[in-house]
């Protein structure tokens, strides 16, 4: 009874002093009392992330894993596909460890789990926020009856360089759209309650800077200044974090000459103390070893400077397992922070409901019916639809019923490409290829001819490495000539030439760094071919990145950028390219004309010497031999009808403190098709304690027109939409003159200028 009292006495002091509620107080609670239980080594181990080691269903006792969890030296397993697996190794970790501590599960659940959405990019594309959650949270319910609670997703690194294959994963050049996104996947992923049984963690990643690698070239190093960080580079994260993300994944890359994995001022100072993260912090895959590659030190070096940065947990590397006990006894690091990582590991585990349920995530039942639903499906096939970007239509698409169609290309029938890159736990014998959705779609209403029509690349060495993990492109031994000349002659009686062309799966991704972001020369003789035949002929291009796509923009009728669409691709493309969905996405990064432009974003700086006239100008800031201008700019994207917009209105030019502007704009759908735009608002600060971009994305919103409907649409500006960091890093606005766009992508806008007073 005087216990009973005086804890919960001690329940109430800790709610009133600190602020928490019973909840957290009663979880605070727990975990300490285990702690005080655990020797350093059980400590160390839930530090611990090794990579899934397959094993036989039924005999996890024999697999490496398995004498590693019985010492408790794992704390987590990532990548794990089953289970039924998932289940035994779990029972295994309860049963055989003196705490019966249970393992927590991730996997890179990066676009969906079983059901694929449209590769990362392609979902940016969407502008749709509250579509990306859906996304999400269904990834989310498939990934948790399958046993997996930690999701390592989503990646929100800026990235302005398209010969970084990693741009597929994120969101674009733009930090406001990835913040908006960041908030929507982190929701989609953790729901309102991270206990219930189909929420898992998420985890934000790469933490800081990843993009920004020089060259375009994976891992490589990036260096920049504190005010494109804070102001660039930084809010997406930090919105994944004030959206109450879980966990985040620190980068590979050094910043300021420090590797991400164990710079203290990234983590310790800006995530936990000024963001005031409260989750846990893992490592990339080897990233703490890889700092002895960078030149930080040796192996134990670099596992204490991870430790003194915050990081607390160790993904592959085996170094906080190996080394930290002797870091300690020497003083490198503290037994207070080691037991801090373990807190919020268990804290991360207790939030999830596993204490109380060790197999709150292993329903063999719900796996075998809430994954990969017709539901889930038919929505995912209506999110691709809304991820296409039409980048250009001379009157071919859509295509009306009852034509012959040519479809021709390697991306035609390659079902295992549809999903793209990052999809670890997706069954591609059963994605829709393009083929397959169209002949369906068509049915007796019209026909549909297929070719191959040429190899994705012709050298086979080239075409491996961008079709590896199962991403196979059958190779036709046939030449090049042979295999154009079926494809014409396949091609000769039919009303539409479609060509299903672009980048194999894994030409982007992890390790998928290219120097040229051309077509492959063999698909773009095919192209070629094709259009030299006179028919009308539509592109569809599958791709990871933005590609340099000149030839085809001036040559080709027309252009419809499908991504790399998921598990549903065929059947949404069809719909797209049938005009059963008009295509309304619009592009998050800008499309170069050439890799010399390179990095080429739209929210770039002035200059000194800004090309005022025309192109080429002596003496301004421009190339001799290419324009400054995107071949397509961020924000861009056709629709099979068109839309207005009428003159801006403002409710004042003049304004002060903390008044409020309300900027509207009438925008009508003057074609025959109802259509989606996506309206969006710019914002210049002409002039600044610093130099500030020439135009930022500050809002848009996704509206739907009937053929002929206009509606007004209106944005609110607060001086809160005007704050920057100032090269003191300090965060506000200033007054003075700005420009207000509005327009339906960054190029294409309506300004008026309007002052603003303190
Ligand atoms: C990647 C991460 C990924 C991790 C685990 C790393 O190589 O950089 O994005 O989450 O592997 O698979």
């Amino acid at each position: 009874m005087k216990k009973s009292i005086l804890s919960i006495t001690s329940i109430l002091f800790t709610m009133l002093v600190f602020g928490q509620s019973a909840k957290e107080v009663k979880m605070h609670q727990f975990v300490n009392g285990l702690l005080t239980k655990m020797t350093l080594e059980e400590k160390l181990g839930q530090l611990n992330l090794p990579a899934s080691s397959d094993f036989v269903t039924g005999a996890v006792s024999s697999s490496d894993i398995a004498q590693k969890v019985k010492d408790g030296k794992v704390g987590g397993v990532f990548n794990i596909r089953s289970v039924t697996k998932i289940k035994e190794l779990q029972q295994f970790a309860v049963n055989n460890t003196r705490l019966h501590i249970p393992l927590l599960f991730g996997m890179d659940v990066i676009h969906g789990y079983r059901t694929i959405f449209p590769i990362p990019l392609g979902m940016s594309a969407t502008w749709d926020m509250p579509l990306i959650e859906r996304s999400a949270r269904i990834a989310a319910s498939e990934a948790s009856a399958d046993g997996i609670q930690w999701t390592f997703s989503p990646m929100v690194d800026l990235t302005r360089d398209p010969r970084w294959g990693r741009v597929s994963e994120g969101n674009g050049e733009d930090a406001f759209l990835s913040s908006a996104i960041a908030k929507a996947m982190v929701h989609g992923y953790q729901g309102d309650d991270l206990g219930a049984p189909n929420t898992i963690l998420s985890c934000v990643k790469h933490y800081a800077l990843y993009g920004a690698a020089e060259g375009g070239r994976d891992y490589n190093t990036t260096d920049m200044s504190r005010v494109r960080m804070y102001n660039e580079y930084f809010p997406p994260y930090k919105a994944a974090v004030d959206a109450g993300v879980a966990s985040v994944m620190v980068s590979f890359n050094e910043i300021d000459g420090v590797p991400a994995s164990g710079n203290k001022w990234l983590v310790d100072d800006v995530l936990r103390k000024q963001w005031k993260f409260g989750g846990f912090v893992v490592s990339d895959y080897t990233g703490i070893p890889e700092m002895v590659n960078h030149g930080i030190g040796d192996f134990q070096t670099a596992n204490a400077l991870a430790m003194n940065a915050g990081v607390d947990m160790d993904m592959v590397g085996e170094g906080f397992l190996n080394t930290m006990k002797k870091s300690m006894q020497e003083g490198k690091v503290t037994l207070a922070q080691i037991n801090k990582a373990c807190e919020r590991i268990l804290i991360a585990k207790y939030e999830l409901g596993l204490f109380e349920d060790p197999y709150r995530y292993c329903n063999e039942s719900r796996s075998a019916s809430e994954v990969f639903t017709s539901a889930n499906r038919a929505e995912a096939r209506k999110i691709a639809a809304q991820s296409f970007v039409l980048l250009k239509n001379n009157n071919v698409l859509p295509i009306a019923a009852g034509k012959t169609i040519a479809l021709v290309g390697p991306l035609a029938n390659a079902k295992e490409n549809m999903t793209g890159t990052w999809s670890v736990g997706a069954d591609n014998s059963k994605s829709v290829t393009l083929l397959k959705g169209l002949t369906d779609a068509v049915g007796n209403n019209g026909k549909v001819v297929y070719a191959l029509g040429s190899n994705l690349e012709d050298d086979a060495e080239m075409q491996n490495r961008q079709t590896m993990f199962g991403k196979d492109i059958t190779r036709d031994k046939r030449s090049a000539d042979e295999l154009i000349k079926e494809a014409l002659a396949v091609s000769a009686n039919a009303d539409v030439i479609v060509a299903a062309i672009g980048e194999g799966a894994e030409s982007s991704g992890e390790s998928a760094s290219k120097s040229n972001i051309d077509i492959p020369e063999a698909q773009k003789r095919l192209l070629k071919a094709l259009v030299a035949t006179g028919k009308p002929v539509a592109l569809v291009l599958f791709n990871g990145r933005p590609l340099t796509l000149n030839w085809e923009a001036a040559n080709v009728p027309a252009i419809l950028d499908v991504w790399f669409a998921g598990s549903e691709a065929g059947d949404a493309i069809a719909d797209a390219l049938l005009g059963k969905v008009n295509p309304s996405g619009k592009l998050s990064m800008s499309f170069p004309q050439s890799v010399g432009q390179i990095p080429l974003y739209y929210n770039h700086k002035n200059t000194g010497r800004p090309l005022t006239g025309k192109w080429f100008s002596k003496f301004q800031s421009n190339y001799i031999d290419v324009s400054n201008e995107p071949l397509y700019p961020f924000g861009y994207g056709l629709s099979y009808t068109k839309f207005e917009y009428g003159d801006m209105q403002l409710s004042s030019k003049q304004l002060k403190g903390n008044q409020k502007l309300t900027v509207s704009v009438n925008v009508k759908n003057t074609g025959a098709l109802s259509g989606k735009e996506v309206v969006q608002l710019y914002i210049r600060d002409v002039v600044g304690s610093i130099t500030r971009p020439v135009q930022e994305l500050k809002g848009f919103q996704k509206i739907e027109l009937a053929a002929g409907e206009s509606k007004y649409v209106s944005f609110e500006i607060t001086p809160e939409l005007l704050k920057f960091y100032n090269s003191n890093l300090k965060y506000d606005w200033e007054a003075g003159e700005f420009e207000i766009m509005v327009g339906s992508n960054s190029k294409d806008v309506k300004s008026v200028k309007i002052n603003w007073v303190k």
